[in-house]
């Protein structure tokens, strides 16, 4: 089969390579019809993040149609159209079974990217996500082995096209989250930071629950522009901005708003010193975005933090944190507990997550897709591509 493939900074191929078999009972196989690229893949794409090797399959949003399904799968059959979540979980653990599938403790055989770890197990494995997450491949490929198929692909009714509930996967779940992470409801205020495709999901998630005012703060004004006309929000360009989160400060009667949303992570720009020491490898993250959410956030409120992040940030400022009894919730998305109520809100219209494609490319040009899309080249939101 083809799929797209990693060797290096930069440097990824769709190749021909072996076709996936079945190896555990609850294994399925299926056929993609339709798979993203995700901001998370560019954090590979750019050669940020380790334990990649030469050949590698990337992709964890993808979908498609169950062509084999091991004895012990129950809960899909073959011919069945599938939307898979990024997340591979039991579903029996400690952990799945509060829901928090994201942190399952069986299904990573890597050790995850936790720096301080006294022995505790590693998060779940994910799809084409490095070997600290079990080095699983991924789904920009013609075709995936999907490990414990009982607990994560949710079945999705013909009415429904491909593009509508593709990003059932990953970041319309992701962006639920991390609304429902900074407690948004009917009438709150949130500042997104971040104009990418999590960000979008994130507005349009507030929308949905009700959010009255949603500042957006971004450098790409294309991005800025759609998010004003899809979804209402107030746009802040950093590049026009020097402070955006003091400028919300003067808007929200010197409080700030209820809740920040990171939806940037750890390359966040805005500070070359801090790009530089991360660079060099000297500095985890880049602390840029994170300080603006702690500093538009009101007394009291919630930082919520989607965007990925990796070891230590010297400028966290945790003490303007603590003054302002903050609180915050961040992590990888518990997928598969939040995919069946958006599948209800994508059928009855209330979300339309395909809103914010730009780009439908062919399989073979996904490395022109990574291109275009690491450098928001062509107005670019998000990529999906077909097999
Ligand atoms: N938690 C999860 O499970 C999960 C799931 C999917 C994606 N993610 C993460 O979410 C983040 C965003 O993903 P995406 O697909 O939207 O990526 P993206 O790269 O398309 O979007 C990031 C946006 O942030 C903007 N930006 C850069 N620095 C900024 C700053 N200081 N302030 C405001 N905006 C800034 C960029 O211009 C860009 O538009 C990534 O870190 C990704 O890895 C997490
Ligand atoms: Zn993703
Ligand atoms: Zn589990």
């Amino acid at each position: 089969m083809k799929a797209l493939t990693y060797h290096g900074a930069k440097d990824v191929r769709v190749e021909q390579v072996p076709d996936p078999v079945l190896v555990q009972d609850d294994d399925i196989i299926i056929r993609v019809t339709a798979t993203a690229i995700c901001g998370s893949d560019l954090h590979l794409y750019r050669g940020k993040m380790p334990a990649l090797k030469h050949g590698d399959i990337l992709g964890h949003e993808f979908m498609g149609v169950v062509e084999e399904a091991g004895s012990g799968v129950k809960a899909v059959k073959k011919g069945d159209r599938v939307v898979i979540p990024f997340v591979i979980a039991c579903g029996q653990c400690f952990h799945c079974l509060l829901d928090e599938y994201s942190a399952c403790e069986t299904t990573n055989t890597g050790k995850g990217a936790a720096l301080n770890q006294k022995g505790i197990k590693p998060p779940a494995a994910l799809f084409g996500y490095t070997h600290l997450y079990g080095g699983v491949p991924g789904g920009q490929a013609e075709y995936v082995r999907v490990p414990k198929a009982n607990v994560g692909p949710l079945k999705v009714p013909d009415a429904l096209s491909d593009e509508q509930v593709l990003f059932l996967s990953d970041i319309l779940p992701t962006g639920y989250q991390a609304v429902i992470n900074a407690g948004i409801s009917k009438g709150s205020s949130v500042a997104i930071f971040g104009a990418g495709p999590v960000g979008l999901m994130s507005a349009a998630c507030a929308r949905m629950l009700g959010a009255e005012q949603i500042y957006m703060i971004d450098e790409l004004q294309y991005r800025l522009d759609f998010a004003r006309g899809a979804y209402g929000i107030i746009p802040i360009n950093m590049k026009e901005v020097d402070d955006p989160a003091e400028l919300i400060m003067t808007q929200t009667n010197g409080r700030g708003v209820d809740a920040s949303i990171d939806a940037v992570g750890f390359e966040a720009k805005g500070s070359t010193t801090e790009t530089v020491l991360t660079n060099l490898k000297l500095e985890g993250s880049s602390g840029a975005a994170l300080r603006q959410c702690i500093a538009a956030t009101r007394r009291c409120g919630t930082v919520s933090v989607p965007g990925v992040y990796a070891g230590f940030i010297h400028g966290f400022l945790f003490g303007d944190a603590f003054d302002k009894g903050l609180t915050f919730k961040m992590g990888q998305t518990h997928a598969q507990a939040l995919m069946p109520e958006l599948l209800e809100h994508v059928g009855n219209g209330l979300i339309q997550p395909e809103i914010i494609i730009s780009h439908r490319m062919s399989l073979a040009d996904a490395a022109e897709g990574y291109a275009t899309f690491d450098k928001a080249e062509d107005d670019c939101r998000k990529v999906v591509l077909t097999p």
